[in-house]
């Protein structure tokens, strides 16, 4: 189904990836990409700069979630794995879409509108806090979607109206210049049907500080593990496995017979919710032990991420500096002379 497509996303620099990003996107976007024709996974750093101000925090996040992508098995022979600030042609699309892109379609986007109604509700200016990046987001992830001519965008439910726009735009330069340049990107959302239960129960997220990191240092997994919210069942209690966090998080880590053991202990009142955690501590273990080694290694060496980060950037910059000729070549009639 994927097989003649062209895949791409980017991940943002401005946290550790979590289990929750390992399930709900990181896997699948490795999958996607071991399908598709074409992949790009980019580390989108340019679209951290609207609110994180530490240039070593972004690289830190960076190397992380390079790191994590490769000992998750993202194959780059076929993929190109990428720093969005390392391909020029990005910053020059993005100016060129600003001309194409109504003002109107900024204003409807919904983080931007969140920090306006928040300002609203306490008094302040509507635009307090809001710089061109925070407000330009959009555009410049129309540019990355298009740059790459992406067919299909794995993204979480947050950014679906994002990929929508990267459409509008898509459509409103190929209508204007009488050209099919561009491509029509369509979302795939990923993250709402697998979203896995934080520590207290929640979606697991950054914002709600209920994560467990991916390649947490065993003591600190343990920890998390162990701080998992339960009802105050007891042991021989019958439970609902379909509502215990713990369980939920079992099945993405443990083999099948194993997810069917808890769920029938759970059910039967065979398993008090201690057990059930050190069953999950050591399936994540277990999952994780390989991929641990590989991250480890990988962090160990940023020469070698940033090679490889060189090689998809050069990599990805085939297909950059072509889409970036025909649309300057639409619009001014002309090709880059660089
Ligand atoms: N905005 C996305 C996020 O916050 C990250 C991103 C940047 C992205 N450029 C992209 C995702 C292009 C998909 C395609 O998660």
């Amino acid at each position: 189904m994927y097989s003649e497509k062209t895949v791409l996303t980017g991940i943002k620099p401005t946290g550790t990836p979590h289990l929750g990003n390992m399930v709900g996107a990181v896997k699948p976007v490795i999958e996607l990409s071991s399908q598709a024709k074409r992949a790009y996974v980019f580390i989108a750093d340019l679209h951290a700069l609207n609110a994180v101000r530490d240039s070593k925090a972004i690289n830190r996040n960076t190397y992380e979630i390079a790191a994590t992508f490769l000992a998750l098995g993202l194959d780059t022979t076929k993929a190109a794995l990428f720093r969005q600030s390392d391909i020029p042609e990005v910053y020059a699309l993005s100016t060129l879409l600003m001309n194409v892109t109504g003002k109107g379609l900024m204003n409807r986007s919904h983080a931007y509108k969140a920090v306006v109604d928040r300002n609203t509700e306490k008094g302040d200016d509507p635009d307090a806090g809001v710089n061109m990046g925070l407000f330009t987001y959009p555009t410049l992830m129309a540019a990355d979607i298009l740059l790459y001519n992406a067919d299909v965008v794995p993204v979480g439910q947050d950014q679906k109206q994002h990929v929508e726009f990267a459409r509008d735009i898509s459509g409103s330069f190929n209508h204007i210049y009488n050209k099919q340049i561009l491509s029509m990107p369509e979302p795939v959302i990923q993250e709402t049907a697998n979203a896995i239960p934080g520590l207290d129960g929640r979606k697991m997220s950054k914002s709600y500080d209920n994560y467990i990191p991916i390649f947490a240092e065993p003591g600190q997994l343990k920890k998390s593990v162990m701080r998992i919210v339960t009802d105050s069942k007891l042991p021989n209690e019958p439970k609902d496995p379909d509502t215990s966090t713990i369980f939920q998080l079992y099945q993405n880590f443990a083999t099948a017979d194993q997810i069917a053991f808890m769920r029938s202990s759970f059910v039967k009142g065979k398993m008090g919710y201690g057990d059930a955690k050190n069953l999950l501590l050591e399936a994540i273990t277990v999952y994780l032990e390989k991929p641990r080694e590989t991250y480890e290694t990988l962090l160990a060496q940023p020469e070698k991420l940033d090679e490889i980060l060189a090689q998809g950037a050069a990599m990805a910059r085939i297909s950059a500096k072509r889409t970036l000729e025909k649309v300057t070549k639409a619009m001014l009639g002309r090709s880059p002379s660089y």
